[in-house]
């Protein structure tokens, strides 16, 4: 009940600040059901780049509000857990790739979309792990400096002859999940197909029947034929795949699949930053006019 008021409330201020929120698909499932659009990081960052709403709330991580503080200058876009970070866009300062540019000076630098807008603005272009290997055969160079996710660089290099210089970056979550464990669940159902994200190791991959964005593993599940699945990404899209698929079931594939930061933001959080105008998400200009060119690059290609 209570739940249900506070929703009801969120939905009354979005109506009267002229706001829309976006969610992505490892949020809360009470967060999800008030959304007005559940997406990957691509589609949110598209429709953050279009949408007619005043204010955006993102019920995300902070890079992902940023993307569309830097997108939609004009808009007021809100992040109602200031502390909703993502460890892997961390692992990539700007000084630090200032440093990889001048040791790679022919390489063009390709960042995906876990990043800061200050290491965005000095990279070539954006990727997300749904346009990873389109957007690198976009680019004219023969090398490529993929920041900051490891994982997804050296998946990427397999649908490419360019060379892929890949970070050191990788997700705690999805970077945990054990092959060992993954191929003796797979023992254990084998009509299940194994659905992972790009972000897992090379061991995991290699063992998956499909690897794509969160968007990519839920259009697999709704047109796969099997009645179960095993899911390399974190719990939170299941909330997503039951409502989509009612009659087909859903095993993780590792028990830890959970992203901290992305469970802190609540509805009492997305509450208050409607009704106090909280955390307003601002990129200095000279950063936001750089890093956009690096998203629009990639949008541009969608
Ligand atoms: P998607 O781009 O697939 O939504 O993934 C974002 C993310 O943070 C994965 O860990
Ligand atoms: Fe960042 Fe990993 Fe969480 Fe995605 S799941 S937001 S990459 S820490």
């Amino acid at each position: 009940m209570e739940t249900k008021q506070i929703q009801k409330e969120i939905r009354q201020l979005i109506e009267e600040r002229e706001a829309i929120l976006l969610a992505h698909y490892y949020q809360r499932d009470e967060v999800q059901e008030i959304a007005d659009i559940v997406g990957d990081s691509l589609a949110l960052s598209i429709e953050a780049a279009k949408t007619a709403a005043r204010v955006i709330v993102f019920a995300g991580v902070h890079f992902m509000a940023e993307s569309a503080a830097i997108l939609s200058p004009e808009k007021t876009v809100l992040l109602p857990r200031r502390d909703a970070g993502c460890p892997l866009a961390d692992t990539v300062t700007p000084e630090a790739l200032l440093e990889a540019r001048k040791a790679h000076p022919r390489a063009a630098v390709v960042t995906y979309i876990n990043s800061s807008a200050a290491v965005k603005a000095l990279s070539d272009i954006c990727c997300t792990s749904a346009n990873a290997v389109r957007v690198v055969q976009s680019v004219s160079e023969d090398e490529i400096l993929f920041v900051p996710d490891g994982n997804l660089a050296r998946y990427t290099a397999r649908f490419t002859d360019k060379k892929i210089i890949p970070w050191g970056g990788a997700c705690p979550v999805h970077d945990e999940i054990d092959a060992g464990a993954v191929a003796r669940l797979k023992q254990a159902h084998p009509d299940s197909p194994l659905a992972v994200h790009p972000e897992c190791p090379p061991a995991v991959l290699a063992l998956a029947d499909f690897v794509g964005s969160t968007a990519g593993i839920l259009r697999f599940v709704r047109e796969s034929k099997a009645a179960a699945f095993l899911i390399g990404t974190e719990q939170g899209i299941f909330h997503r795949l039951r409502l989509e698929n009612p009659g087909k079931t859903f095993l993780p594939a590792s028990p830890s699949l959970l992203c901290e930061t992305m469970k802190f933001t609540t509805l009492e959080d997305i509450r208050s930053s409607l009704k106090e105008n909280r955390y307003v998400i601002r990129v200095p200009e000279e950063t936001a006019a750089a890093a956009r060119r690096t998203l629009e690059r990639m949008t541009a290609l969608s």
